[in-house]
């Protein structure tokens, strides 16, 4: 079933290249309508690629909605679709097994490659690549404009966007520019945040005091560390690599869930 859908999305990426006409999206959906895929022509010869998954756990619960995650890849250049979907937070690892740590447990997943030229996302002449994170940034919100109006549900819907490595700079340009045309009224999204791992930038919370040890499942010894200013949470995580949902699957769903109020049990 997974295989056969990867083979339908490769057939449609072959097909689907020069059908489309600025500004406009082309959306496919499974049968069951757990996933959505598709392109946006975010300028003139310049496409990007998007992977929606729903959550199966999805549970509403009055005051509490819930949440969708964008996730962004680094490099520049890294396939959201490809690593972070496949290597670590999407529902299948790269043998198409189930993986049981999915942070599709806590909410829904969205997955684009970005910027143009990154994994399935293409331009049709050198000239279209982006030259900055702003360009980026601009990209991804017409993307956002375009995929929220075409993908029932995702109107309104609560939007985190999670980032690794150089995602972060991407991620914290594209709030700004999403924030923006919000209050355009260009867009219906609700921003809730912004959640930076292992990011470029510096830190200036000093974890060594006050702060609140993690632990997971049963295990008794620790996880990491938190510390909270305000809205800013600071989550340090042992022992974990560049890939920290893959080394600390435990704690890193726990972390998804108190970020992202998620009411999933
Ligand atoms: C998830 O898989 C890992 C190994 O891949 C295993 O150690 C762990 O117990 C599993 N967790 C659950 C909840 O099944
Ligand atoms: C989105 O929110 C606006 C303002 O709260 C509301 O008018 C609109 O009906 C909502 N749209 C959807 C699709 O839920
Ligand atoms: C909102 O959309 C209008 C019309 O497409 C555009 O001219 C304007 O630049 C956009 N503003 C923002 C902040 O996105
Ligand atoms: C952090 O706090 C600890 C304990 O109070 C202190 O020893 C250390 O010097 C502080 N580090 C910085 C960088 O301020
Ligand atoms: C990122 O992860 C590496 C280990 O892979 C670590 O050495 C580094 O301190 C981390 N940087 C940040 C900003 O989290």
């Amino acid at each position: 079933m997974s295989k056969l859908l990867v083979l339908r999305l490769c057939f449609v990426l072959i097909a689907s290249s020069s059908l489309f006409h600025v500004g406009t999206s082309i959306t496919h959906k499974s049968q069951d309508g757990s996933e959505e895929w598709g392109y946006v022509q975010v300028r003139p010869k310049a496409h990007m690629f998007w992977w929606l998954y729903r959550s199966p756990s999805r549970v509403d619960a009055g005051s509490k909605p819930w949440p969708t995650i964008l996730w962004l890849q680094g490099g520049p250049g890294g396939s959201g679709t490809g690593f972070g979907n496949f290597l670590e937070i999407g529902p299948l690892n790269l043998n198409l097994k189930p993986r049981n740590s999915t942070w599709l447990q806590k909410a829904h997943l969205l997955f684009v490659d970005n910027p143009v030229g990154t994994g399935y996302s293409y331009v049709e002449s050198g000239g279209e690549f982006v030259k900055g994170d702003v360009e980026a940034a601009i990209d991804m919100t017409t993307l956002l404009t375009e995929v929220s109006n075409d993908i029932v549900g995702l109107r309104n819907a609560t939007l985190y966007i999670f980032a690794e490595s150089y995602g972060g700079k991407f991620a914290v340009t594209l709030a700004l520019s999403l924030l923006q045309a919000i209050q355009a009224g260009n867009l219906t999204l609700n921003l809730r945040g912004v959640a930076l791992g292992n990011s470029s930038g510096s830190y200036l919370l000093n974890l060594s005091k006050e702060r609140t040890v993690l632990l997971c499942g049963n295990e008794k010894h620790t996880k990491g560390f938190t510390k909270s200013h305000e809205n800013l949470h600071f989550y340090w995580i042992l022992d974990a690599g560049h890939f920290v949902p893959v080394d600390q699957p435990c704690v890193t769903l726990n972390m998804v869930d108190a970020i992202t109020e998620s009411p999933a049990s």
